[in-house]
C-alpha cells in the first residue's frame, strides 16, 4: 500500500474512533472526492477501475445481442459487435462501454459541443455581467475571433456548461415547457442508437447538459432526479482529456467506486444506478490522444463475424437517415479544419449527459 493510501486509511480510522458509525459513513462520498481531487501529493490511483486493463478486478465484460444491429453502423461509431461492454460488480445497473467511437466520430461530437451547441437559443452558463451578449449568443465564434490572449483564456475557462432541449433550472432544479428548445437530431439519434444496441428499450432524448472541464476542474457529487421519468437511463459520453468518475449509492454515506473515463467512453446509468450519487473529482491529461490518431486505423474487421444471422427486428435507421451534419463529419478528417478544436481539447474534457425527461405517453410537463 502506498504512503498516500496509508495516510488516507489513518484519517478514516481517526474519524471512526471519534465519531458515531453513522457520521463515519456520512463522509464517505466526500472523502473519496477529496482524495482524488488532491493536487499534492498526487493520489494513488491503484483503486481506480481501469477498463483498458484486463487485470482489473470487479468488472465483468458482457456480450450484446447484436444480430439486428449489424447492418446499420452509425457514422463515427465502431460496429456494435466490436463494442467492449462492462458491468461493475458492486454497481448494478451501470454499464460502461469502452470507446465505441472512431477518431473521426470523436472529433465530430467534440466539434458539435464547442462550435454548435453553445449557441443561442441553447443556454450557457456565461454570466451577462462578465461577458457581452455576443459571447453568450455564440461563444465559439467570439472565442475564435478574440485576439487578446488574456481575454481568450478568460473566455475559455468561464465556459462550463451548455443545456439542450429542456433546459435544467439549477435553482429550482426543475424543467419547464417555458425553458425548452429543439433537441439536436444527431444527439437524439446517437442516444437512441445506444439504447437500442444495449436493449434498453425505446428512448427519447429530451434534455442534455454538455459539461466543459478545463484540466484541474471538478464536478461535485450529485444525483440527477429532476426528470419526470426516473426509469429511463442516462447516457454519458466523454471526450478529450481523462477524468476520474465516482459512482456511489443513493446516499452520500456509501463509499463510491472510482473509474477512469477516457475519450470516447460511454457510461449508462440505468436501473438501480440511475439515481446514484456521482461526481468528477479530477480531470487530467490523457496518456493517449486517440482522437488524433489519423487516418483511422481499422482495428476491427469490417464484416460482422456471422452475417448469416442478420435479422432486423428493431427499427434502425438506414444509412440515408443519419441525422449527422455530413459536411462537418467529413471536415473532421481534415487536420486544418480540426486544428482550433485540437487546441481547445488539448487541455479540456467534454462530457455530454443525455436524459429522457417525459414518461412514455406524456406529451409535456
Ligand atoms: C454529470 O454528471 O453531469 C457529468 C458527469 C461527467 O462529466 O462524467
Amino acid at each position: 500500500m502506498s504512503t498516500e493510501s496509508t495516510c488516507h486509511l489513518a484519517g478514516i480510522l481517526e474519524i471512526f474512533a471519534s465519531n458515531s458509525i453513522f457520521k463515519q459513513y456520512e463522509i464517505m462520498f466526500k472523502d473519496s472526492f477529496k482524495f482524488y481531487k488532491a493536487k499534492w501529493p498526487i493520489p494513488d490511483f491503484s483503486d481506480v477501475l481501469d477498463f483498458n486493463d484486463n487485470t482489473t478486478k470487479g468488472i465483468v465484460e458482457f456480450g450484446l445481442d447484436v444480430d439486428s444491429i449489424y447492418e446499420a453502423v452509425m457514422p463515427g461509431l465502431k460496429p456494435v459487435y466490436s463494442w467492449k461492454c462492462y458491468e461493475i460488480t458492486d454497481r448494478p445497473g451501470l454499464i460502461f462501454i469502452r470507446n465505441p467511437f472512431t477518431p473521426q466520430g470523436q472529433r465530430y461530437w467534440m466539434t458539435r459541443c464547442v462550435r454548435d451547441y453553445p449557441k443561442r437559443p441553447n443556454v450557457v452558463n456565461l454570466n451577462a455581467k462578465l461577458f457581452p451578449q455576443t459571447v453568450i449568443d455564440d461563444w465559439w465564434s467570439c472565442y475564435q475571433n478574440c485576439s487578446d490572449k488574456d481575454d481568450k483564456r478568460r473566455m475559455k475557462v468561464a465556459m462550463r456548461w451548455t443545456t439542450l432541449g429542456y433546459h435544467h433550472d439549477w435553482d429550482s432544479k426543475h424543467y419547464s415547457e417555458r425553458m425548452k428548445n429543439k433537441f439536436p437530431d444527431d444527439l437524439a439519434q446517437l442516444s437512441e442508437y445506444f439504447s437500442k444496441a444495449l436493449r434498453l428499450g425505446k428512448y427519447s432524448a429530451e434534455a442534455a447538459i454538455v459539461n466543459y472541464y478545463p484540466i484541474g476542474t471538478t464536478l461535485a457529487g450529485h444525483t440527477d432526479h429532476s426528470e419526470s421519468d426516473l426509469e429511463a437511463p442516462l447516457f454519458s459520453f466523454s471526450f478529450g482529456q481523462t477524468a476520474i468518475f465516482l459512482i456511489g449509492g443513493t446516499t452520500k454515506e456509501e463509499k463510491p467506486s472510482a473509474l477512469f473515463l477516457r475519450s470516447g467512453d460511454v457510461v449508462v446509468m440505468a436501473k438501480q444506478s440511475r439515481l446514484c450519487y456521482h461526481a468528477v473529482p479530477r480531470v487530467m491529461k490523457a496518456n493517449i490522444e486517440n482522437w488524433n490518431e489519423f487516418p483511422i486505423k481499422r482495428d476491427v474487421p469490417l464484416e460482422p463475424p456471422n452475417p448469416k444471422k442478420l435479422k432486423c427486428d428493431i427499427d434502425l435507421p438506414t444509412t440515408d437517415d443519419w441525422q449527422l451534419d455530413t459536411k462537418l463529419f467529413e471536415n473532421c478528417a481534415d487536420e486544418n479544419f480540426w486544428s482550433p478544436f485540437r487546441q481547445f481539447v488539448n487541455d479540456s474534457r467534454i462530457n455530454i449527459n443525455v436524459r429522457q425527461v417525459l414518461k412514455e405517453g406524456q406529451e409535456s410537463l
